[in-house]
């Protein structure tokens, strides 16, 4: 199956397909596991092979033509009827779960039941008693009633469409959804019919279908059951009938008399009747005539044998008289039993099998009020009317034993899809909830930034003079540990004309701290420096202070009135909660040796008292 989509691919992080079921003329069945709650399920996807393909990727669907619009509308017919067989429950149709489009295409997904279909069971039995047909047959004619009750016609009712489930339920599979626009769209009869099974007006475009062509259907799978042959296909038929020719599937009511009850055949003859008029026009009254038990149906035909229709002759026999009055009570007797049953099954069990029940338990109720007549011949029947309705009624127990059954693991499927569901939703607000405690911690950060960011323009200037020089300063009042800010100096010479001259900034409190020269806390000086130089030079005199000199403009003259900046960019220390800054002017007159200082004359590194401008610079 090149078309298929692989084994293995996994649709919808879901289902793992494992196996192609079968490829219809509309779409492919697969075997898929679900891969959280691991169990099997069938799904169909829609693909109408006359219409498109999968394409390069072997997963998406794309149609032939360019003009994807009957595509488009069959993809939406498909859809639509998915959705209404995903509402319908009934023991004896299969159970639609799930319904999703993707790959270009749509997919419903059934509950997959272990067994086998009737067609591969027929390979085993060419014909089956009446007994082993009504068995099958009855819940699939249930199934029909009940589709046909939701207005939906199956259209491929065939043994291949029948599943005989491991448990003994029959069910329907395979509905025709878009079947019909399939057909309109494609104008290829042969796609959309099943040899022998299909009704004759399946065979015609646009002829519009009923009950009657599903009930046609169901009487060739009785027609095959009963004969061991399918039947001859509806054209056929047709033209052979036009031709005034015997009816190619002869006459079962005739050929197999004996051998099935003569209401089976009649039924089943009725139901393949060419003119769907002449067909039953529901599903309910070709049941009814199957078992004989049709007292209300007054249509006439092969059906017409009633239970109560026994002629109402006198009996004058006394003898005879005490039998039918002992068939009467154990009539009663019986029908009380049964009717008790019914009772407790009704309040209990599913409508469908309700109206079968009632109807079926009305006929006893005709045979007490109409005494039957002297013939034992009647009371065999009787007999058998009533073992019929007890095999019924054993057989609806069973049948809503099985869909206890089945709505139990359909409640605990259903529990675990919402386990799944509810671990899933923790999941997302676990993760959720994460997402947003990390915003919310990045929100905070930033915000923290922003205040701090904030905080650096909140800068001081002072002014003073030193040594003859006027000095504007520039400095954060706080700033942040590990932050990086910057103290500016704007000096101007009111002295006069100096070899060289500059700016002393120290720092009293950094001395303390171990391992930490000053140079490490300076990323970026603008002007001439070398503290690291002075620092040298003065330690061999006294304790080292961790101090900084802007020396400056070595080559070039400083004049009166002539305006220096300078500009230090360094990290606040992290383990201090404020920064003292020493700052003193210098000049140096003549040459290297004469450093003035005014009006002091004492060297710099002594921290203490020199005319020293102190500010302080808070570290948070
Ligand atoms: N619910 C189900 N459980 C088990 N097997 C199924 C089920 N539905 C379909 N199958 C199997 O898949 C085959 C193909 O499915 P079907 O719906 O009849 O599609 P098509 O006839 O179009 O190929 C059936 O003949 C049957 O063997
Ligand atoms: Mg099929």
């Amino acid at each position: 199956m090149t078309n298929a989509l692989p084994i293995g691919h996994i649709l919808q992080n879901e289902y793992k397909i494992e196996r192609i079921l079968g490829a219809g003329g509309f779409g492919i069945t697969y075997l898929a596991r679900d891969i959280n709650l691991n169990y099997l399920v069938v799904i169909k996807e829609f693909l109408p092979q006359d219409m498109a393909a999968r394409d390069q990727s072997r997963i998406n669907v794309t149609p032939f033509t360019k003009d994807t619009k009957s595509y488009d509308h069959l993809l939406k017919r498909f859809s639509e009827e998915a959705q209404l067989l995903a509402k319908m429950r009934h023991p004896n149709i299969v159970k639609v779960i799930r319904f999703f489009k993707a790959n270009n295409t749509a997919y419903f997904v059934m509950e997959y039941a272990e067994g086998e279909t009737l067609k591969e069971y027929l390979q085993r039995h060419k014909t089956l008693n009446e007994e082993e047909i009504l068995a099958i047959m009855m819940p699939i004619l249930e199934g029909a009633k009940y589709v046909h009750e939701q207005g939906f016609l199956h259209r491929d009712i065939a043994p291949d469409n029948i599943y005989l489930t491991k448990k003994g339920m029959p069910i329907l599979i395979d509905f025709g959804a878009a079947r019909d626009a399939i057909a309109e769209e494609s104008k290829n009869i042969s796609s959309i019919v099943k040899e022998g099974y299909s009704s004759p007006e399946q065979y015609t475009i646009n002829n519009k279908q009923n009950a009657s062509s599903d009930i046609y259907a169901l009487g060739a799978v009785f027609y095959r059951l009963i004969t061991g042959k399918v039947p001859t296909n509806a054209p056929q038929r047709q033209t052979a009938l036009l031709n005034d020719e015997a009816d190619p599937i002869g006459d079962i009511s005739k050929e197999y008399e004996g051998k099935y009850s003569p209401q089976l055949l009649h039924a089943v003859k009725k139901a393949l009747n060419i003119r769907a008029t002449d067909r039953f026009p529901s599903v309910s009254s070709f049941q009814k005539a199957l078992t004989g038990a049709s007292i209300v149906d007054s249509r006439p035909g092969p059906t017409s044998r009633h239970i109560g229709s026994a002629p109402e002759k006198e009996n004058s026999d006394i003898d005879k008289k005490n039998n039918n009055g002992l068939i009467a009570a154990f009539i009663v007797v019986l029908f009380l039993l049964l009717a008790g049953i019914g009772y407790v099954y009704m309040n209990q069990g599913t409508p469908q099998t309700q109206v079968s029940q009632s109807s079926a338990a009305t006929p006893t109720v005709e045979s007490v009020t109409v005494p039957a007549d002297t013939k034992n011949e009647e009371l065999e029947r009787t007999k058998r009317e009533l073992e019929e309705l007890k095999r019924k009624q054993a057989e609806a127990e069973k049948q809503r034993q099985l869909e206890i059954e089945r709505q139990k693991q359909q409640a605990e499927a259903e529990r675990l899809r919402k386990e799944r569901e509810e671990i899933e939703k923790l999941k997302e607000e676990k993760a959720r909830a994460q997402r947003e405690e990390l915003e919310r911690l990045r929100r905070e950060k930033a915000e923290r930034e922003r205040q701090a960011a904030a905080n650096i323009p909140r800068e001081k200037v002072i002014s003073f003079s030193e040594n003859g020089i006027d000095i504007h300063l520039t400095y954060p009042s706080v700033v942040r540990a590990g932050q990086k800010f910057t103290i500016s100096a704007k000096m101007t010479n009111k002295y006069g004309t100096a070899k060289q001259g500059g700016l002393t900034l120290s720092f009293p409190d950094m001395i303390s701290i171990p391992g930490r020269s000053l140079q490490n806390s300076f990323s970026r000086i603008d002007g001439y420096s070398y503290p690291q130089k002075i620092w040298n030079k003065q330690a061999r005199r006294a304790r080292p202070a961790t101090y900084f000199m802007v020396e400056g403009w070595q080559s070039k003259p400083w004049r009166y009135g002539q305006t220096k900046y300078f500009t230090v960019e360094l990290t606040a220390p992290s383990n201090l909660t404020e920064l003292k800054v020493n700052v003193r002017g210098v000049l140096w007159i003549r040459n290297k040796h004469d450093l003035r200082e005014i009006p002091s004359s004492s060297y710099i590194y002594d921290q203490q008292g020199f005319a020293v401008k102190q500010f302080t610079i808070k570290i948070k």
